[in-house]
């Protein structure tokens, strides 16, 4: 059972380059997984991309060359695990089709990042067809490779879900057993399923609040030097509550001394700046192998391996699709 030891998983391209948070709750699990010898497909989803991006859809393209960098740098070894972009596999966009046959429109409806969303987009004229459709598309990306697992940000977990209902009920409708239930592999450690922004807001571009993997050392720096603290810590002698402050939550997951360093904040013992002089050494080490695989990868190497990564995608889509059609009674 060759197939049981696959995993797929995606981020999309909506931005140019990952952050942290991406990196702690998602990425940096695939890394194990593909250590552990699993066979592993990591997608970039432009097609994700464009049901919110439709408008900017240029950039897409350029987003992907840099979060197949983001990838590599990180640890995805294109030797052993495939790297691709979902458009290149045009094998998706066919499943997707089938299944928005076979999936009841009140499923989609009920999806919580569905209603979030819409309720940003404002009005059926503005908002686009796919949208709706969005957990269709995930569905199809991932059965097309009948996984064993599936490892993603917590978010995600209610698409997870909704994947291995479309698969079950595919099942049933066609009297096969082609897709077997996946497993959700969402990372346990609560620090690093939410690794919040450096105003304490959740991360996002849109709250510029980041710290990116492709940030230089110094950017680094200056970020962590600006980021939120305790507001009512002015002198080092006042009491900080570690538990809101951006600084002391990046220090708990980054620095094996994080009991003493809170303990000290909360004593009034330590002040900011201390704490931050030593996270920004501490970030920048733990970064620093990044960076530094990052600066050695060229656009054509690259566009390389995605070529490459969408090849070997395609030999287990392409023979998954043989099986979907087989099964539903299509020619072939
Ligand atoms: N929806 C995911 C996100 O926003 C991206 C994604 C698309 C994905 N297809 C997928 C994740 C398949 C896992 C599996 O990050």
């Amino acid at each position: 059972m060759e197939h049981n030891k696959r995993i797929l998983s995606g981020m999309r391209s909506t931005n140019p380059k990952l952050h942290i948070g991406n990196y702690e709750g998602a990425l940096r699990n695939w890394v194990d997984l593909q250590e552990q010898g699993y066979e592993m497909y990591c997608m970039i989803a432009d097609w994700h991309a464009l049901t919110t991006m439709f408008e900017d859809s240029s950039v897409i393209g350029r987003n992907c060359l840099e979060v197949a960098k983001d990838y590599v740098s990180a640890g995805i070894d294109p030797g052993k695990s495939a790297v691709f972009v979902q458009s290149n596999v045009k094998e998706h966009a066919e499943l997707h089709l089938l299944f928005s046959m076979t999936t009841p429109l009140g499923w989609l409806e009920r999806v919580p990042t569905y209603k979030e969303k819409q309720a940003d987009i404002g009005g059926t004229e503005r908002e686009p067809y796919g949208l709706l459709g969005y957990p269709v598309l995930q569905t199809a990306d991932i059965l097309l490779y009948r996984p064993y697992g599936v490892p993603v940000g917590r978010d995600q977990a209610p698409h997870l879900e909704i994947g291995n209902d479309i698969g079950t009920r595919f099942n049933r409708l066609f009297s096969t057993d082609l897709f077997q239930p996946y497993k959700y592999m969402i990372p346990e450690d609560e620090n690093r399923a939410k690794v919040p922004g450096l105003d304490m807001r959740k991360m996002s571009k849109s709250y510029d609040n980041c710290i990116y993997l492709s940030d230089s050392a110094d950017e680094t720096a200056a970020k962590v030097k600006s980021a939120f603290t305790t507001p009512t810590k002015i002198k080092l002698s006042d009491p900080g509550i570690p538990e809101g402050c951006a600084v002391c939550q990046y220090l708990k997951l980054y620095s094996p001394n994080w009991e003493s360093q809170w303990q000290e904040d909360r004593d009034g013992v330590r002040g900011c700046m201390q704490n931050k002089r030593e996270l920004i050494e501490i970030l920048n080490e733990y970064l620093r192998p990044i960076r530094e695989k990052r600066a050695s990868i060229s656009d054509d190497d690259i566009r390389d391996i995605l070529h490459h990564g969408a090849e070997r995608a395609r030999v287990v889509a392409s023979a998954t699709m043989e099986k979907v059609r087989s099964a539903m009674g299509l020619l072939p």
